[in-house]
């Protein structure tokens, strides 16, 4: 009872006034999101916008940062057991020794299983991860010779057998065929629902996430706009964050922002303006 309550009255997460300043240059500027329990926010921002450096404040990893970041209204703190991450970039050697189960195990939390005093319960727990990811069918090939969709999997499980409330997923779609990102999407929301895991995942592309998102934060130009879709990808909202104007077209189901790397005003004659179509 007291945990509803306490999910009811406060976001999970809430980032207020974050500014993140790396050698003298503001990465990201006075950024303010909140994310509540179970939800499923898309991360949206081009190369270099600062979602994986966001990512790291989230974690307590960036230094040169401003402001705060609360989970369940407290400060946080580094290895806070309340989140998982997948990051941007796992390299596995193909010929590394570990099978996927090996790499999902090595996610638990030692204290919840105890590991060596209850092996039983690690790998029933591994065992259900690997099935809610779909991954039983290669648990005991080595993850290096997994295409990319299957590390993907595995990499979830890795992230979820902690049983977080809050999974941070940089670019998990990036290499991924079309079939491919659907089906993790349609994973990941299956898991968020059933586990009440709230999930915040980067992305170039928000078409392939419109299904399953419930907000959006969107980062350009070092700053940030948080909300829904609706709410968020509009051209008022999108050209006070480019600084520049943006329209937002829906084409067939899909959304595609359209900028112009001009500013807002006339346009020189001998200028053409260059298009950023997402
Ligand atoms: N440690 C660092 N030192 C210097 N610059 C950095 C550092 N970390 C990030 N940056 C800069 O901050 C900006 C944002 O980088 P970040 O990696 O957060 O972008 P991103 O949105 O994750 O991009 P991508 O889509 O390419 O992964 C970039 O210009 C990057 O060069
Ligand atoms: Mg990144």
């Amino acid at each position: 009872m007291t945990s509803q309550l306490h999910e009811a009255s406060q976001p999970l997460l809430e980032v207020r006034g974050a500014t993140v300043n790396i050698d003298g240059r503001d990465i990201l500027r006075d950024v303010n999101f909140s994310i509540n329990h179970g939800e499923f926010t898309g991360l949206i921002g081009s190369n270099g916008a600062g979602k994986t450096t966001l990512f790291r404040v989230i974690l307590g990893l960036q230094r040169q940062v401003t402001g705060s970041v609360l989970v369940h209204g407290e400060p946080i703190t580094r290895a806070n057991r309340s989140i998982g991450y997948v990051p941007q970039k796992v390299l596995f050697d193909p010929d590394l020794p570990i099978r996927a189960r090996d790499l999902v195990a090595l996610g638990a939390d030692g204290h919840r299983y105890g590991l060596s005093r209850r092996p039983r319960a690690l790998h029933a727990a591994v065992d259900e991860m690997l099935d809610a990811v779909d991954a039983g069918s290669f648990a005991d090939r080595r993850v290096g010779g997994l295409s990319g969709g299957e590390q993907q999997r595995v990499l979830v499980a890795h992230a979820l057998i902690s049983r977080p409330e809050l999974l941070l997923l940089d670019e998990p779609l990036a290499n991924l065929d079309p079939g491919s990102v659907e089906e993790i999407i349609a994973l990941l929301h299956r898991v968020s629902q059933r586990q009440r895991v709230a999930i915040l995942l980067s992305a170039h592309e928000m078409n392939p996430l419109l299904p399953v998102m419930d907000r959006v934060v969107y980062v350009a130009n070092g700053h940030v706009a948080s909300g829904t879709t609706d709410e968020v990808v509009r051209p008022s909202v999108l050209s006070a964050l480019y600084g520049h104007h943006v329209d937002v077209l829906r084409v067939h189901g899909r959304v595609l922002v359209v900028a112009t790397a001009l500013p807002v005003g006339p346009a020189p004659s001998d200028q053409h303006p260059e298009f950023v179509v997402e």
